[in-house]
């Protein structure tokens, strides 16, 4: 499963991008918002710092205009991959721009139902929202099993991208579950790094190596 930042701020990707783990970003118009910044400079910005797919999503409600952003939105970079809402306009200009080989992310997806219509119309991508999901009591990890499985079975392409992710445990379970990618924030990027007993070997491996005296440079 390969793992993408979801995020708008340069200064997060450019220090993700250092790593070497993450290999395509996520935005969304709330986080372009929070950037503060025009979303041009910031959208160009983040495809000089991943060479991967960087998803960036319309904000009109009718297929027509969908187009036209995205046509827009495509003129930054060629790496760029059209966000469209999982509505009947959004699917449409999913069909749309997938004829003319433009790679698609179908994104606010919360039932099996609405990811097979994505599939149908094309999409690239494939965003259920576990978190959102989560919270309504219903589970995010058995919608992207569903997905899954549904999509093996049909044999389409869609590649299912497990996005509101909020603990590292979505992270390990969406993998099994059957998720090519997973987008998550900073925060939750940092938090896979992390165990307790880590930490304590290392501290262990430090203070055993002091006691030699010895220096490897
Ligand atoms: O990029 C869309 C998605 O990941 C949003 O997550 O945390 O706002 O539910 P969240």
């Amino acid at each position: 499963m390969d793992l993408f930042i979801d995020s708008a701020s340069t200064h997060e990707i450019s220090a993700w991008a250092e790593t070497g783990l993450v290999t395509g970003v996520t935005t969304n118009p709330s986080l372009l918002a929070k950037s503060g910044r025009p979303v041009h400079e910031v959208l160009k910005e983040i495809c000089a710092l991943i060479d991967g797919p960087i998803s960036a999503e319309v904000t009109a409600s009718d297929w027509g205009t969908m187009l036209r952003e995205a046509e827009v939105l495509r003129a930054i970079h060629d790496n760029i991959v059209i966000k469209v809402p999982l509505t009947k306009d959004g699917l449409k200009a999913c069909y749309h721009l997938v004829r003319r080989e433009i790679p698609v992310n179908v994104t606010l997806c919360f039932s099996a139902a609405q990811a097979l219509m994505a599939a149908q119309a094309g999409a690239t991508f494939i965003s259920p929202f576990l978190g959102r999901l989560d919270d309504t009591g219903v589970s995010g990890i058995n919608l992207v099993r569903d997905i899954a499985e549904i999509y093996q079975k049909g044999e389409y392409g869609t590649a299912i991208l497990a996005a509101s992710i909020r603990s590292a445990a979505h992270v390990e379970e969406a993998a099994k579950a059957g998720a090519h990618v997973a987008t998550l924030p900073a925060k939750i990027l940092e938090a896979l790094y992390h165990h307790p007993l880590t930490d304590k070997g290392l501290e262990i491996f430090e203070a055993d190596w002091k006691q030699t005296g010895q220096s490897i440079l």
